[in-house]
């Protein structure tokens, strides 16, 4: 019979738990503390270890790493409130095997349970037999990406991840799906939305992808040598032409051109494309001969240009071309559940770049994060997250550590905010009732953890 530890003070919650899983045919065993962890792993076999965050001596990331330095290679599952859940990324980058967010849902519980005593009763290769922490770190990490789903540049850490929440998921399948076509894809959304990053995707994920990517700022060319920048020049064809130039259209021949900011180009400029797109040649600035080019064409824009074509700014039949297919990205508060996911990967990205070990976020700083507004969406959480890396002189950011707009962003409507006692039961009842009597929901809105509000809404009596 498969042995499981659990690892929870929350003796109600513990106990529960186990009478459940005994009933699906474990043998299981519960302590409320690292230290009685230890002791009981020390002891005992067990295939697996189910161990919440926060426990009364220590946390659930020190029993990981005690695990890793005496060689038990049981696979742990980490039980999380959703205020930590990046402490739940962090855990799997350290050796967890999943993780589950509290409240728990026993059946996804269980399904976890099982995939992990599957994947442990099968050795992946060779090397897990001979170093079990290692071979099963490789596999953990790459779970703990799988969220998470992350591109790697070569050698280069990590530097993307894809969102979890229903949007995000619909972006990254719209690119899976468009990436490997050669159809002209307009990538449209605000600011700071990962543009960019996107366009880059769909380069590495079709079958151009060993061949270049060149992106064009069409924003920043001055329109005078715009035609240069596109189709390159010869030797004197204009004053300043000093050596022959290569343009975009032939340096991304085989590849991917990426127009960022399309909207901005002149009207002669739209049209001078217009033609090397329809014609798939183009001639460089002074010169007569016509180099054919084949390129995907990828663009991106903040602009609305349906209204820039109905204002006349830009051309009906260019936007048709570069529109065989819309991305829409989703703004940071539509995905307001990857919030923290994106912060702690900032923060990861901060630490690596200045060189510090800030372990995460505080609970208010936690609360502020998800509930600001983020106009300028992923591009200011990462700088937000990375001024407070730097600011930070403890183990967690705290608000204090946060940008000002951050903190002081008004509370979503309905508002929320627990700091204002006198409010307090009336708070709560408004978020139940926004959250449709969901108390995890609640809890979320409120930006405390369930914990909490279980014993908030014991304090007055909120059934
Ligand atoms: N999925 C992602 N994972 C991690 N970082 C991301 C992701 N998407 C974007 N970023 C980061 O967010 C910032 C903004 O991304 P990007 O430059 O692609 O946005 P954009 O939409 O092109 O913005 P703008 O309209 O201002 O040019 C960049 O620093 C980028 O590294
Ligand atoms: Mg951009």
């Amino acid at each position: 019979m498969e042995r499981i530890l659990i690892v929870d003070d929350d003796i109600t919650f513990a106990l529960m738990l186990r009478t459940w899983l005994t009933k699906r045919g474990f043998d299981v065993e519960s302590v409320g503390s690292v230290a009685a962890a230890r002791t009981a792993l020390a002891k005992g076999s067990y295939s697996l270890v189910l161990s919440d965050m926060r426990l009364p001596d220590e946390d659930g990331i020190a029993l990981l790493q005690w695990m890793s330095g005496e060689g038990i290679a049981a696979p742990v599952i980490v039980m999380t409130s959703y205020a930590e859940i990046q402490n739940a990324v962090r855990s799997m980058k350290l050796g967890a095997r999943d993780y589950v967010a509290k409240p728990v849902n026993p059946d996804e519980l269980l399904k976890k349970i099982r995939e992990a005593l599957e994947a442990a009763a099968v050795p992946e290769d060779s090397d897990t037999a001979v170093r079990p922490e290692r071979g099963a770190r490789g596999e953990r990490a790459e779970r703990a990406e799988r969220g998470a789903r992350a591109v790697r540049d070569g050698a280069e850490p990590l530097n993307y991840i894809e969102g979890r929440s229903d949007v995000a998921r619909q972006l990254y399948e719209y690119v899976r799906l468009v990436a490997p076509t050669n159809m002209s894809v307009l990538v449209n959304g605000a600011s700071g939305t990962g543009k960019e990053h996107v366009a880059q995707l769909i380069h590495r994920s079709s079958k151009r992808a060993g061949k270049p990517f060149v992106a064009v700022d069409c924003g920043a060319i001055p329109r005078e040598l715009a035609a240069s920048e596109f189709f390159g020049h010869v030797k004197g064809s204009f004053t300043g032409a000093l050596t022959d130039k290569v343009g975009a259209f032939e340096a991304a021949n085989g590849g991917t051109l990426f127009l960022d900011e399309v909207g901005n180009l002149t009207y002669e400029t739209q049209v001078q494309l217009l033609r090397a797109l329809q014609e798939r040649r183009i001639r460089r600035v002074g010169s007569t001969r016509e180099i054919p080019v084949d390129i995907r064409l990828v663009t991106a824009t903040n602009e609305n240009l349906e209204a820039a074509i109905a204002r006349g700014s830009f051309r009906a039949d260019l936007f048709h071309r570069i529109n065989e297919f819309t991305l829409r990205m989703p703004e940071l508060r539509e995905m307001r559940g990857d919030i923290l996911l994106f912060a702690d990967f900032f923060l990861d990205q901060a630490n690596r770049e200045l060189g510090k070990r800030i372990v995460g976020f505080d609970a208010e700083a936690v609360a502020a994060l998800t509930r600001c507004e983020w106009p300028g969406n992923l591009r200011q959480l990462k700088n937000a997250v990375k001024s407070a890396t730097l600011l930070a002189s403890g183990d967690y950011i705290t608000c204090r550590e946060l940008p000002a707009e951050v903190t002081a962003a008004a509370p979503a409507a309905p508002s929320f905010s627990l700091r204002d006692p006198a409010s307090e039961e009336e708070q709560i009842r408004r978020a139940l009732s926004a959250a449709g009597g969901n108390k995890s929901q609640a809890a979320k809105l409120l930006g405390i953890d369930r914990k909490t509000l279980y014993n908030k809404l014991h304090l007055y009596g909120i059934e």
